[in-house]
């Protein structure tokens, strides 16, 4: 089975919510979910992994330090992640408050690894992935779920075999 990282870092557990929603969607398109904190995220767990979505709070416009070090660890690893498919979330304090430069952020460190990432096309996220200010509501994690499905459904066809 497909299987689908769900990594985030989480200090008071805005990012924490929108992970499960998106390991929720990740699941409802029949692919396997490992929900890990960053702090816990191995390279071996990256290598492993078909799909890769990275959460992280913004932090000055951002990813946070702790997961960057997850990249910064990625760095041994180089070559092996390529053609997985990434995607990244992101919760913030305000609405124009640097979200969708930290989802760019992440975005970047998975092109440097030749990943292919998901956008997002609906009006209600964010264009390069999903937002929520504060704590995610409803409408946002659902937007978190379609993020899950459609990195899902992307790996599902471009696994092997
Ligand atoms: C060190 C630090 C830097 C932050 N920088 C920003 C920022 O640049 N823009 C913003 O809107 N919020 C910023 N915030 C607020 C967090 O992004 C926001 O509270 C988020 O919801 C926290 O997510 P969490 O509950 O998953 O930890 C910052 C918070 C901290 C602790």
């Amino acid at each position: 089975m497909v299987k689908v990282l769900v990594a985030y870092h989480s200090r008071t557990g805005n990012t924490a919510k929108m992970a499960e929603a998106v390991a929720s969607g990740v699941r409802s398109a029949g692919a396997e979910a490992f929900l890990k904190k960053v702090e816990n995220v191995t390279n071996d767990d990256l290598i492993a992994s078909d799909g890769i979505i990275i959460g992280s709070p913004t932090y000055y416009g951002l990813m946070s330090a702790e997961v960057k070090k997850v990249f910064d660890g990625s760095a041994e690893i180089r070559g092996q992640l390529e053609n997985k498919v990434g995607a990244a979330f992101t919760s913030s304090a305000s609405a124009d408050g640097g979200n969708q430069t930290t989802l760019l952020s992440v975005l970047q460190a998975m092109l440097i690894h030749a990943m292919i990432v998901v956008g997002d096309p609906m009006d209600s996220g964010g264009h390069y992935g999903a937002i929520a200010v504060g704590s995610p509501e409803a409408e946002c994690r659902e937007t978190c779920k379609m993020l899950g499905e459609r990195v899902a459904r992307l790996a599902k066809r471009l696994a092997p075999g």
